[in-house]
């Protein structure tokens, strides 16, 4: 759709697709003239066109095939190409969501150009600027002219930032829209406990990735150890989806994954919405993995030392235990001791209407903002 473009809609990597997902569908249901610019952030069909098929999305208008690069490598080369198009095409609006490379490119051209930009999940903080992600998330919500906020708690980061009141949006998180939508379809269709041999409520799902983790060779070692610990202290079988940028550090490191951890293929969404519904307890340093179990009321524990989103923790789904082994045995065995009912404090599954009603597109559904 390069012809009367009124939305671009920039994404790059797998939870950038699950969570723009919503905002696309809201798009086609209201006729919006929107386009997709993918970054190639990612490209392995397991992290990319997995997603495109099972939700069913159009194909991204634009692959900039950008791949993988240091950070400024990376980032740099996608503010280039990501400009020629905004250029092109004119939107009115750029839409960004989370806190990836892609996320930060996007916003950095396009709110160099004539047109407003919008920041899908705003106001995270981690607090930790050594991770890239934080400083990316803090640079792409100064650039945005709309910062869609989650919840209550990333708002006032903002306004503690000095960004105006009018300029801050509580909408919750699209992820809601997403589990909600997905969630049913998840258990009707997926036969992933059956092809993994595994029994609903008695196995635990791990998933790590994140750089400061597995591109450390004694934390990812200290992180595998733990998990291996509980998991023979406890009897449960642990599946672990490995991302490629674990693979690839595990084989570097020359690191050998413990007898107690079956390691698995990244899976696609139903798959893994299956698996993290069924699982005793999640054990994972992904963002979105946190609030996954927070919304389906599955017990998590976080391998990092600190998180951006502290709601989960409130709420009594989620506890920071970071990589030492001996922290996770004792964190993971605190929660399953727990009784798990709390609220999701992310919203209500109508954030992409809210998205959309909030910076004027197409015809307004009947969702107020979260909060006034
Ligand atoms: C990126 C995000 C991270 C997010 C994750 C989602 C940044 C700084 N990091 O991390 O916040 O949690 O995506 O999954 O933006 N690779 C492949 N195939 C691919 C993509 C990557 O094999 O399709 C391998 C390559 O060896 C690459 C490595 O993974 O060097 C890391 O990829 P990169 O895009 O730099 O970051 P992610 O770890 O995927
Ligand atoms: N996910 C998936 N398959 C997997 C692992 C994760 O579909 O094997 C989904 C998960 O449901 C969530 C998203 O990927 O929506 C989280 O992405 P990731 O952990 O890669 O990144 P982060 O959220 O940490 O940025």
């Amino acid at each position: 759709m390069t012809d009367g473009t009124t939305v671009t809609i920039v994404l790059g990597t797998r939870p950038e697709i699950i969570k723009l997902a919503p905002v696309i569908d809201a798009c086609e249901e209201r006729e919006i003239a929107y386009s997709v610019v993918h970054t190639g952030q990612h490209y392995s069909e397991e992290l990319d066109t997995v997603f495109f098929d099972q939700l069913e999305l159009p194909a991204p208008d634009h692959n900039l095939g950008v791949g993988s690069g240091t950070q400024s490598e990376q980032t740099g080369a996608m503010i280039q190409e990501i400009e020629a198009v905004l250029l092109d095409e004119q939107p009115e609006l750029v839409l960004v969501q989370g806190d990836t490379n892609s996320v930060l490119a996007g916003a950095i051209a396009a709110g160099k150009l004539d047109c407003e930009v919008g920041h899908v999940e705003a106001g995270l903080r981690s607090f930790d600027r050594t991770m890239p992600e934080e400083v990316n998330r803090v640079l792409a919500d100064h650039a945005a002219d709309y910062r869609f906020a989650p919840t209550e708690q990333a708002a006032g980061y903002l306004r503690e930032e000095g960004i105006a009141d009018d300029a801050i949006h509580v909408t919750g998180n699209t992820i809601v829209d997403a589990v909600m939508g997905y969630r049913d379809l998840a258990a009707a269709k997926s036969d992933v406990l059956d092809e993994l041999d595994l029994d609903a409520g008695d196995f635990c799902l791990l998933t790590a990735h994140r750089a400061e983790n597995v591109d450390d060779r004694e934390r990812f070692s200290s992180l595998l150890d733990g998990v291996a610990r509980f998991a023979s202290e406890s009897d449960l079988d642990v599946v672990y989806p490995v991302h490629p940028r674990a693979n690839e550090r595990l084989a570097a490191f020359d690191l050998t994954m413990p007898d107690e951890i079956t390691p698995i293929d990244s899976q696609d969404f139903l798959d893994f919405l299956r698996l993290e519904s069924t699982a005793t307890l999640v054990l994972t340093d992904s963002g979105g993995v946190q609030e996954e179990t927070c919304i389906l009321g599955t017990p998590c524990v976080t391998l990092r030392d600190n998180t951006e989103r502290p709601e989960t923790v409130d709420v009594g789904a989620n506890r920071i235990v970071g990589v030492d082994a001996d922290g996770i045995v004792t964190g993971a065995r605190e929660a399953l001791a727990e009784q798990n009912g709390w609220e999701n404090p992310f919203g209500d599954g109508h954030s992409a209407e809210r998205i959309l009603n909030i910076a004027g597109l197409g015809s307004a559904a009947s969702v107020g903002e979260v909060h006034g």
